[in-house]
């Protein structure tokens, strides 16, 4: 009811709709369209309304609530709900606590800003307010903790895909999780577990995607280190389109990998890699070393020769060498 209600409101944007109108044209009462009219008000849109000509929206902010996006998207497989938050400190962190709290498999977190963002290795992610899409997915599968970090694979070809088929941008995917544009971060993805040895409880997969980025307001010290879609494409991208493209996409590849496990991720993984093929510093753990990238194996660690001796990353830092 409020996602017809909206309809409404946005066909006749800037103008007043009477509640009465309203109530006649969706079968409602008054004190229902109220309702709904508040919590729209609470998620952010702005609605003006006075007893004599009704309700009028003043903006057409292109929010990711769930009203604008679960319509299209609630009949896929392996999505549950929405989430939808005006701002989180971060919405890993939300989803966490919700995951805990016995959340479904199929949930989306979803924030229009984060004030703690966070990216792997204690990195900070830079998420201010309606330029991205700022999201975590909780996902409950059947398959062992090992195979978890294949998600993260999974989930950087899902957004390459959308991203090309929505803007033609072809982009390179390093190792593991980082998705870039000319050397300079677009996607970033932190995958969290909790489980047991034999048993996944729960996945978060946060995907954090620099959309309408105003390049004027970014850090200095990370201005260079960053890209955004609209600057790419020097124009400003629907945020909604791309979402919706983008949980179509993991649904169909996840079902897949439900099917017949993850061999045609990792190829298209595969080519999608930037960092294959490269000479390549890693920071693991434990040490540091230059070699060539040679492969991902089956459970999407990155093999390196390293001056002839074969090893393999499963943790760390990877950055490609420019000879
Ligand atoms: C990285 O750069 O290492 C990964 C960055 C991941 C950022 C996303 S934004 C949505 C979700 N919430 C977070 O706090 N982090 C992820």
């Amino acid at each position: 009811m409020r996602v017809q209600i909206l309809q409404l409101l946005k066909k006749n944007l800037n103008k007043y709709i009477s509640g009465e109108a309203i109530a006649n044209e969706l079968n409602v009462s008054r004190t229902a369209i109220w309702k709904h009219i508040n919590h729209l008000k609470k998620t952010g849109y702005n609605i003006e309304s006075t007893a004599k000509a009704g309700y009028k929206l003043t903006n057409s902010l292109d929010l990711l609530s769930k009203e604008e996006i679960f319509p299209y998207i609630s009949n896929l497989e392996n999505i549950n709900d929405i989430l939808y938050y005006d701002s989180l400190d971060s919405t890993n962190n939300k989803a966490k606590i919700l995951a805990n709290k016995g959340a479904k498999s199929g949930t989306i977190v979803i924030a229009e800003e984060q004030t703690g963002g966070r990216g792997r290795l204690n990195r900070s992610f830079y998420s201010p307010k309606y330029e991205g899409i700022l999201f975590s997915l909780i996902l409950r599968p059947n398959f062992l903790p090992t195979e978890a970090s294949k998600m993260t694979l999974l989930a950087a070809v899902s957004v390459v895909l959308a991203i090309e088929k929505i803007t033609g941008i072809k982009l390179g995917i390093k190792w593991p999780n980082d998705i870039l544009y000319e050397n300079k971060k677009l996607v970033g993805i932190l995958t969290e577990l909790n489980g047991e040895m034999d048993r996944i409880n729960y996945i978060v997969l946060g995907i954090g995607i620099n959309v309408n980025l105003r390049m004027e307001n970014v850090p200095k010290d990370i201005k260079n280190t960053l890209t955004s879609l609209n600057l790419i494409t020097k124009n400003k991208i629907d945020r909604k389109q791309l979402f919706i493209k983008i949980i179509e996409e993991f649904d169909i590849l996840y079902k897949e990998v439900e099917a017949k496990g993850f061999a045609h991720i990792l190829d298209l993984w595969r080519e999608y890699s930037i960092t294959l093929n490269k000479e390549i510093k890693v920071i693991a753990p434990n040490e540091e070393y230059i070699g060539k990238a040679i492969d991902i194996d089956e459970d999407g660690a990155l093999i390196v020769n390293c001056n002839g001796k074969i090893k393999k990353v499963i943790a760390g830092d990877v950055s490609i060498r420019n000879k």
